[in-house]
């Protein structure tokens, strides 16, 4: 089915206190050295005092303003997080107060580095079978809160921040020329970050483990380099897409020289692969928003310019997937 949706604006918002490599040196033992060589990342963002929801919310602020749209008109929110702030409410339903989006429906889906993603494919879909005209997609996390900060293999490679794009139906096909999106639940122990203990007096179970984020980096670098590989060929494939006609590659931002060796394996011109991960280290969800709202703003990808653009999302779960869209 033809569909008609497009990408109208977009939005990012980081928190204002930055923690260069230098200083976490005072939390483990490590070096500028070190983070640099191994991730390609120099600092990160971190909340000092602000939460998930308050960063979306200024992301949600900041699309009203960037798009000219009235809060009234917009039809959902979808936030991808993976450190919401509450149980309930959402994220986005605080957005949605905040923005006095009064008509929007809005609800957060969770599918870690990859959610932004994959609420761009689900925002798409329902826009483009249903009466509804205006989404916001927002991705935020705040990784900060659920590290564990004696984990230097951790707690260096992460930051936090929020991002997010309006969609809007038009006349025109849709911003999506193909994509896939998916899900090996087998390696979900590569990634894992718990949620607070059940505290329920007749609850018997127990959880083996600590606390905080626990990720087996090696296992998620080698699955990226073959199997998201082979899922960036094939969505390349069925979209009848040569990647010489990409203009812009923009991957999840979680490791320099993962980056790096997967644009040799796709042997893409390095200078149509963008990267900001040296300021703001993996900030999860809000990873592709960031970096897409940031080549927007220094112009380097206009939008209503058509430019071809593939975005790949890879993280816990593990989710994954790839996106070829005309912006
Ligand atoms: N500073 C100094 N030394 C360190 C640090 C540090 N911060 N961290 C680890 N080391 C040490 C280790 O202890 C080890 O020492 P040893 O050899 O004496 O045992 C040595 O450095 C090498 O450690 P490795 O774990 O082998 O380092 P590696 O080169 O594999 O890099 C890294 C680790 C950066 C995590 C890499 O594997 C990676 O980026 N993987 C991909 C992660 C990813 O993409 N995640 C995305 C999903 S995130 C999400 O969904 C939320």
């Amino acid at each position: 089915m033809e569909t008609n949706v497009r990408i109208i604006s977009t939005a990012s918002y980081i928190p204002s206190k930055k923690v260069t490599n230098k200083e976490l040196t005072q939390f483990f033992s490590t070096s500028d050295e070190w983070i640099v060589s191994r991730t390609g990342i120099k600092e990160r963002h971190v909340v000092v005092n602000e939460t998930t929801t308050d960063l979306c919310c200024q992301v949600g602020k900041r699309l009203v303003e960037s798009s000219g749209i009235s809060p009234k008109d917009i039809d959902f929110i979808i936030v991808a997080t993976m450190t919401p702030d509450n149980a309930t409410p959402s994220v986005a339903c605080v957005v949605q107060e905040k923005i006095e989006a009064d008509n929007a429906f809005a609800y957060d889906i969770s599918a870690a580095c990859s959610g932004f993603l994959f609420a761009l494919s689900l925002s798409e879909k329902i826009l483009s079978n249903s009466d509804n005209k205006i989404g916001l997609v927002i991705g935020g996390d705040t990784i900060s809160k659920i590290l564990n900060w004696k984990d230097r293999s951790t707690a260096v490679l992460f930051g936090d921040g929020a991002g997010g794009v309006v969609l809007r139906k038009e006349k025109g096909n849709s911003f999506i020329i193909g994509e896939k999106l998916c899900t090996d639940g087998k390696k979900n122990s590569a990634l894992l970050a718990r949620i607070g203990e059940n505290q329920s007096p007749f609850y018997e179970g127990t959880i083996d483990g600590e606390n905080g984020l626990k990720m087996d980096g090696k296992k998620i670098f080698a699955f990226v380099l073959k199997d998201v590989y082979k899922n960036i060929i094939e969505v390349l494939k069925k979209s009848l897409v040569d990647i010489n006609d990409i203009d812009y590659f923009l991957f999840h931002q979680s490791n320099g020289r993962l980056i790096e060796k997967l644009s040799e394996k796709l042997k893409i011109d390095k200078s149509k692969c963008l990267i900001n991960l040296e300021k703001y280290g993996n900030t999860a969800a809000a990873s592709l928003p960031i970096l897409l709202d940031e080549a927007v703003k220094n112009k380097k990808i206009g939008i209503g310019s058509g430019k071809l653009i593939l975005l790949v999302g890879y993280g816990g779960g593990l989710s994954y997937g790839s996106m070829i869209i005309k912006i």
